[in-house]
């Protein structure tokens, strides 16, 4: 069922998007020759590197926003190409029986089919993915950041969780805000040990088949040679104005002349560039145990921040087995905590189930009892904390349990909502903030699934002047005694700060299996958001049987238990769209107590979903569980972002 109300025209404008594709250079097709594994894949697909997008638009409707330029990889320079994007593009989603990538920028998107398109792995289009984001959304995410990735492989059929969350620095602890609780969101003490590029070349070292070097090569063509600003960037630039203008490196980067950068403006951040072409000759190496790390923290330190050449050095990536949860004839693969987004999902996905109907989470009474389930969620997810250093045993077993979700179910009632007290919040509420997600399916239907961060926007409000590099302010993260909170509840001791100890994360980076089989790829970003919008968007799909661009689409609501209020989508999205609640729907809650609020903002989710053939032909087929199958993938970016997803 849709509950959307769109009153814009200007989406389907938007969306002839034309795809130019430049070339390989010498040296690349040099190394081209060198992998034989890609060279045929090179031949059947057109090779690009560089992509540059113009985003046409026959005309403008009479209201709201009118984004009508030309976005391109370099400043002044478009590169011609008969090749268009191969796959079939409608609204903001893509289908192609080949490979997808859904990013939230279109640049980025490109990006990752261009390294599908030379044979790489998805783990190969995942690094030229996020280091595209860090550079044209540097507000979000970065090499200065971190974050989470979910690889399936359809190789050994294996689904590994790389946590490359930020760490505390060796010289953090407990009380160490006690003194001025700014510092835990703003300027470098603010700062976590950053993972992102040790994350990316962890996953890359596994599965990748493209040279590490060559991934890096648009990114730093975007740093160096400038790329258009997207609306989303200005808006957050124009929102950030205080932060931007205290400090100097943002200031030189996004106010380069006194003036803020606005959209369709030209972006340089050259020392960023400079910064990734490092890495790319010399690997992680050089961030965490060399010249781009001491230029770092000698930064970091001249800000008053605390992190070490020995917090760099120290720095390791977290690769688990994902964390399994099989709910509604499907099984979620995702992050195990710190990350409490895979089982903040299972638990209210469990809850729906335990009502043994399938028409359970449908229509306004199955919203009801999602927002409820999300309430009794929250309350529970605030006991989870890093498990190398709290014993978080007992908080997992039960978000996994359906003994437990339907014990919650007993106590949610179709008539009425209660006070949050009901709920039984023992502490205070995580307020995470910021990211970017990204889902990528390739040809051989590998699946990665990633959220990276800084949290704020643009972190702690500090960029690194020697390298470009914008630091996170993860740190931000964790609980601290001595914190009062809006909700009035204690912090949670096991977010307390601890050295090299990763703090909680709404994050929700998940992979659908159903039958074993590819079905689904989805996460969002949006901190405390992302847990109610990634599972809205996978009831909508896989539950209520929405097509995957409405179940992205479709209005979400959001609740955070305290205050006592059910956010509503009220928000004319950056396309122009209007994405508003049915009024049916708020009478319905209204009617059961629920206080409502309208929402311009959220989470935005990316969505990959695949269709197999017939479930008869499947079952068939798939005896042999060992056999991938390969349907049709269709790629949705949340059009509340002004992202687009691309095609092989
Ligand atoms: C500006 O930066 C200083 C530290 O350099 C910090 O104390 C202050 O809170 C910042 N102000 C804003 C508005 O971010
Ligand atoms: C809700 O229904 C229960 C019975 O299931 C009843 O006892 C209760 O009074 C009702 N509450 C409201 C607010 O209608
Ligand atoms: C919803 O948002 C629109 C602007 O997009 C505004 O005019 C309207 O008043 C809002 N409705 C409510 C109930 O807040």
């Amino acid at each position: 069922m849709i509950f959307t109300r769109r009153v814009s025209k200007v989406k389907e404008m938007m969306n002839k998007l034309t795809t130019k594709t430049p070339f390989l250079s010498e040296e690349e097709k040099e190394n081209q020759n060198n992998h034989n594994k890609w060279k045929k894949k090179a031949s059947l697909c057109f090779i690009i590197l560089i992509t540059v997008l113009i985003l046409t638009l026959g005309g403008t409707s009479s209201s709201g926003w009118m984004f009508r330029t030309r976005i391109h990889l370099h400043a002044g320079v478009i590169l011609e190409s008969p090749e268009l994007t191969r796959g079939v593009q409608a609204g903001n989603a893509v289908e192609s029986l080949e490979a997808v990538v859904a990013a939230d920028d279109a640049r980025c998107s490109e990006i990752g089919v261009s390294v599908l398109r030379m044979g790489g792995h998805a783990v190969d289009a995942s690094v030229a993915t996020a280091l595209c984001l860090g550079v044209v959304n540097p507000m979000a995410s970065g090499v200065g950041g971190g974050g989470f990735m979910v690889v399936r492989s359809a190789d050994t059929l294996q689904t590994q969780a790389f946590d490359f969350r930020e760490t505390a620095p060796l010289a953090a602890s407990e009380n160490m805000y006690e003194n001025n609780i700014d510092d835990k969101y703003k300027g470098a003490l603010s700062m976590g040990v950053p993972g992102e590029i040790a994350g990316l070349h962890k996953a890359w070292s596994t599965y990748g088949r493209l040279p590490w070097k060559t991934l890096f090569d648009p990114a730093i063509r975007l740093a160096k040679e400038g790329f258009m600003v997207a609306p989303y960037l200005a808006g957050k630039i124009s929102s950030n104005e205080a932060k931007i203008r205290n400090d100097s490196g943002l200031q030189h980067v996004f106010a380069p002349n006194g003036e803020l950068l606005k959209t369709g403006d030209i972006c340089y951040n050259r020392k960023l560039g400079l910064t990734l072409e490092v890495l790319a000759n010399e690997g992680p190496k050089a961030f965490y145990d060399g010249v781009i790390g001491e230029k770092l923290v000698k930064d970091v330190q001249d800000a008053g921040g605390i992190l070490t050449m020995e917090d760099l050095k120290n720095y390791d990536v977290d690769v688990t087995d994902a964390l399994a949860v099989d709910t509604m004839g499907y099984t979620i693969l995702g992050m195990p905590a710190p990350s409490s987004g895979t089982l903040g999902l299972a638990l209210v996905s469990n809850i729906l189930e335990s009502y043994e109907s399938s028409n359970a989470a449908k229509g306004s009474l199955g919203l009801h009892r999602f927002i409820e389930a999300l309430k009794h969620m929250y309350a529970v997810r605030m006991d989870l904390g890093d498990p190398d250093f709290v014993d978080i045993s007992k908080t997992v077993a039960d978000m996994l349990s359906p003994a437990f979700a339907k014990n919650i179910q007993e106590k949610i009632l179709d008539n009425t909502t209660f006070p949050s007290i009901y709920y039984m919040p023992r502490w205070s509420q995580l307020q995470d903030h910021g990211t970017s997600h990204f889902c990528i399916v390739d040809d051989d239907r590998n699946a990665v699934s990633m959220t990276s961060t800084v949290n704020y926007a643009f972190g702690g409000g500090v960029l690194s002047r020697s390298t470009g590099i914008v630091l996170n302010n993860e740190m931000g993260d964790f609980s601290v005694p001595t914190e009062i909170s809006a909700d009035s509840l204690p912090p949670s001791p096991s977010n307390f700060i601890r050295p090299n100890k990763r703090p909680l994360s709404s994050m929700t980076p998940i992979i659908i299996l159903k039958d074993e089989q590819l079905a689904g790829v989805i996460g969002g970003s949006g901190g405390v958001y992302i847990i109610p919008a990634v599972a809205q968007v996978f009831f909508n799909h896989f539950i209520l049987g929405m097509d995957p661009s409405t179940a992205v689409q479709s209005p979400r609501v959001y609740h955070k238990l305290i205050p006592n209020v059910v956010y509503y989508e009220n928000w004319t999205v950056i396309d122009g769209d209007h994405i508003e609640l049915s009024d049916d729907r708020k009478q319905f809650l209204v009617e059961r107590g629920h206080k409502l609020e309208p929402k311009a903002g959220g989470a935005i989710c990316q969505f990959i979903v695949q269709t197999l053939k017939k479930p008869n032909e499947n079952r068939k087929m798939s005896h042999d569980h060992r056999q991938v199958l390969k349907g049709m993938l269709t790629a949705v970016s949340d059009p509340r972002k002004d992202g687009q997803p691309a095609a092989c």
